[in-house]
């Protein structure tokens, strides 16, 4: 899609029923898929107990099935939060699931009531990243975990019968500005922070990182001599694809 268009439909979709009908349009990822949220709690579980433990949950779409299978597995709570209502609050009531809403900013949440906050393919949405991690640091207990899995790729071209393999970092040919008037009101916003910057800003939060696992995009590392808009990043941002950490509060 050219540039003019996409902030067209970037400005369309800030008019809020139209968000509200294009997000009844939406697929957020696992889409509600039972055996995939259960991938994704073992996922967590290599990182994190679960039993005992009060959880939260940032950004899950349309998919509480996580958190459901958590509670089945003996967590003492599950909370979720998203800035898109994609579940009802029936539903999360059904699971045992307390569902908030939220603007993006301040958690809905005391200070030191979690021991785990999760996230799967959500980060790289976040419109405030700095803001958001201060506030995961504030309502984890100390000793608390954060694990995130955080897809580093530009998400407009998901569902595409045929994707380019090497537009996987599109998202990076634009400027801040011209980025943000093209999806800062869209679900395929990311906001384009590299693995470099998410282990600074992780830092300067003072969480202490216990594990990192990073998945490079291979075809993009053969390719990059050709690809000049990477050039600017060390090789390391520039093919690193998926970003996984699990982050531990001090101080217990
Ligand atoms: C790609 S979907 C992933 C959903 C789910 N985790 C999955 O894997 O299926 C990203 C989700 O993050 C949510 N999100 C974006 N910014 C957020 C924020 N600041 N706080 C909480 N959720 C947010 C979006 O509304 C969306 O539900």
């Amino acid at each position: 899609m050219s540039w003019p268009l996409a902030v067209l439909q970037n400005t369309l979709m800030g008019i809020k029923p139209v968000a509200r009908l294009a997000r009844g349009l939406h697929s957020t990822g696992l889409s509600g898929d039972a055996g995939l949220a259960r991938q994704v709690l073992r996922f967590y579980s290599r990182f994190v107990p679960i039993e005992g433990q009060d959880i939260l949950e940032i950004g899950p779409g349309q998919t509480l099935e996580v958190l459901e299978h958590a509670m089945a597995a003996g967590a003492k709570s599950c909370s979720a939060v998203d800035i898109e209502a994609y579940v009802s609050p029936d539903q999360a009531k059904r699971k045992q699931i307390a569902y908030r809403i939220y603007d993006g900013m301040i958690l809905p949440f005391e200070a030191g009531c979690f021991d785990v906050v999760c996230s799967y393919t959500a980060f790289e949405h976040l419109r405030y990243p700095a803001v958001t991690l201060r506030e995961c640091f504030r309502i984890l207990r100390p000793g608390g975990r954060l694990v995130a899995l955080i897809d580093l790729c530009d998400h407009s071209h998901y569902g595409r019968a045929e994707p380019d393999p090497l537009r996987v970092f599109d998202c990076l040919r634009y400027s801040e500005r011209l980025w943000n008037l093209m999806r800062w009101n869209r679900s395929s916003y990311v906001n384009r922070l590299r693995k470099s910057e998410w282990l600074t800003l992780f830092n300067e939060v003072r969480f202490l990182l216990r594990n990192e696992e990073s998945q490079v995009n291979e075809e993009i590392g053969r390719a990059l001599p050709a690809l000049s808009y990477l050039h600017k990043y060390s090789h390391d941002d520039a093919v690193t694809a998926v970003l996984t950490v699990c982050l531990e509060k001090p101080g217990k």
